[in-house]
């Protein structure tokens, strides 16, 4: 038996883990940055508020934090308009191997400075965090062995207890998320501009009373065993990563409100424009359906997004839509 953070960390992280020995998050579950170009589309939006905010330096970047087969950083570089193209620096960081992209810089880790914006999609829930249970009144960590059976462990540290009584107070079980929180806080500490998280997640007024760890491989869900078959992730506690981080400004949206504040609707074309020109009504109707996926309350559209300027750089519009 070992704690629950260390066998996920293991499972995930270590020499011939789930994401080390590179997996692509693609042939396992199925992201927004998959779905086509929109999300990118939106992102470039955002980004060009963000370089109009730095006063367009002769720099900017667009980092993708937890890159996985780097779509994101691929399509945003792909995408750029001329005003941003010149200027643009595209970097994409994982854990897991580079992919040879040209034109994307790869890095393992978060490169010192960043001036622009980092955007880290379904990067915190694969960040391996604390998983407690509360008995009687005591939070325990739980243990788990390389078949997912799990028991509770020794008592949990003032750490955990701290941020459960403040985030998460009635769990029976939870995620801690002080992982998140520093990783967050740690990554925006770098950045100058904007940074954006966009994730699956709770708020403290809907979050459940008994955890979200969860497993994926090969596009199903499945029960969670940290023996590097699966994917291990566990939703994000966004309002806790907001207020870990020194921030000029921050929103927390739903990715359907912060989309359509970007510009992204899921309009289908005029029916006459199927008898004019075929082609263009059947790429305007793929792009609608896309559109819909991203925007779709119930699906990805319920993404949460945290979006944080930094300290001393204006708010991007989206802050203030
Ligand atoms: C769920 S996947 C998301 C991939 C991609 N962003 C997408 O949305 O399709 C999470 C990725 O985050 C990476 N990751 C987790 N922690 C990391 C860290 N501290 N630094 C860099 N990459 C990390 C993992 O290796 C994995 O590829």
């Amino acid at each position: 038996m070992r704690d629950w953070q260390d066998a996920w960390w293991n499972a995930l992280y270590s020499n011939g883990g789930f994401f080390t020995r590179g997996e692509r998050p693609a042939g396992h579950f199925r992201t927004a940055p998959l779905v086509g170009p929109e999300l990118a589309e939106a992102l470039l939006v955002l980004l060009d508020r963000v370089d109009h905010g730095l006063g367009r330096p002769s720099t900017v970047d667009f980092v993708d934090m937890g890159a996985g087969g780097g779509e994101l950083a691929e399509t945003v570089l792909r995408l750029a308009p001329p005003r941003l193209s010149s200027r643009l620096r595209v970097t994409a960081v994982d854990l897991g191997p580079s992919r040879d992209i040209p034109g994307v810089h790869w890095f393992h880790e978060l490169p010192e400075q960043v001036l622009g914006l980092l955007v880290g999609h379904e990067w915190l829930d694969a960040i391996p965090c604390p998983v407690i249970t509360v008995h009687n009144g005591l939070i325990r960590r739980v243990l788990v062995d390389e078949h997912g059976a799990e028991q509770p462990g020794p008592e949990a540290g003032a750490a955990e207890r701290d941020w459960l009584r403040r985030w998460w107070p009635g769990a029976h079980r939870a995620e801690v998320g002080t992982t998140r929180d520093a990783a967050w806080a740690a990554a925006l500490a770098r950045v100058r501009g904007a940074a954006l998280a966009v994730d699956y997640g709770h708020l403290a007024a809907d979050r459940p009373g008994d955890g979200t760890l969860t497993g994926y491989r090969s596009g199903r869900q499945v029960r969670p065993v940290p023996d590097g078959s699966c994917d291990l992730t566990a939703h994000v506690a966004m309002d806790a990563c907001a207020s870990a981080a020194a921030a000029g400004s921050t929103v927390l949206s739903t990715q359907s409100a912060a989309l359509r504040a970007l510009g992204l609707t899921a309009a289908t074309p005029p029916s006459g424009l199927a008898a004019t020109d075929p082609a263009a009504w059947l790429s305007a109707t793929a792009a609608a359906g896309r559109a819909h996926e991203l925007l779709d309350p119930a699906g990805l559209g319920g993404f949460h997004w945290l979006l944080q300027s930094t300290a001393g750089t204006p708010a991007p519009q989206l802050m203030r839509a």
